[in-house]
């Protein structure tokens, strides 16, 4: 299983959500990858948010290998799901989507796929130094749930 986490910048959430999958996954001994990606390339190369490390330190997960790039449409043919985090980066995938019903099979909102059916989005903390903490949990619960829900048959 190829899981990309996807959102705008590839500093806040999305790194949040790999590193909190690969902790998962490896706790689990699982063989899957994750990676994560933004639709936008303002931040490529960057390390993640220092407030997205910190809270991710603060639960045990070091995130600081973790390097911004930018979503391609190569994505489409490396990856077995591709999770975004709103509506907006799920828009902006889709947007380079070429064969358009077989790669939409492969994108998701992450809230929906780990708890469908309310659309859910987790929303972007970068103007709220607060919301790291509720982003963090979000994506924790989205991931244990894909996790057990995934990992029988896998
Ligand atoms: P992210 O947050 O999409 O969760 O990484 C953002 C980071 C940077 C910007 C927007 C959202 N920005 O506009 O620079």
């Amino acid at each position: 299983m190829k899981i990309l986490m996807v959102c705008l910048g590839n500093i806040c959430r999305s790194p949040l959500a790999e590193g909190i999958m690969k902790a998962k996954i490896t706790a689990q001994n699982l063989d899957w990858q994750v990676d994560s990606a933004g639709t936008g390339n303002w931040h490529v190369g960057e390390l993640p948010d220092r407030r997205s490390i910190a809270i991710a330190r603060k639960y045990g997960i070091d995130i600081t290998d973790q390097r911004a790039r930018q979503f391609t449409s190569e994505d489409f043919h490396t990856f077995d799901w591709i999770l975004t985090m709103d509506h907006s980066n799920y828009r902006d995938v889709m947007r380079l989507a070429q064969n358009f019903n077989h790669q939409n099979a492969k994108v998701g909102l992450i809230l929906n796929e780990a708890f469908p059916g309310n659309e859910a989005e987790v929303p972007d903390p970068y103007w709220d130094d607060n919301g790291f903490e509720t982003v963090f949990k979000m994506l924790d619960d989205a991931c244990e749930q894909l996790v057990n829900q995934w990992s029988e048959g896998h």
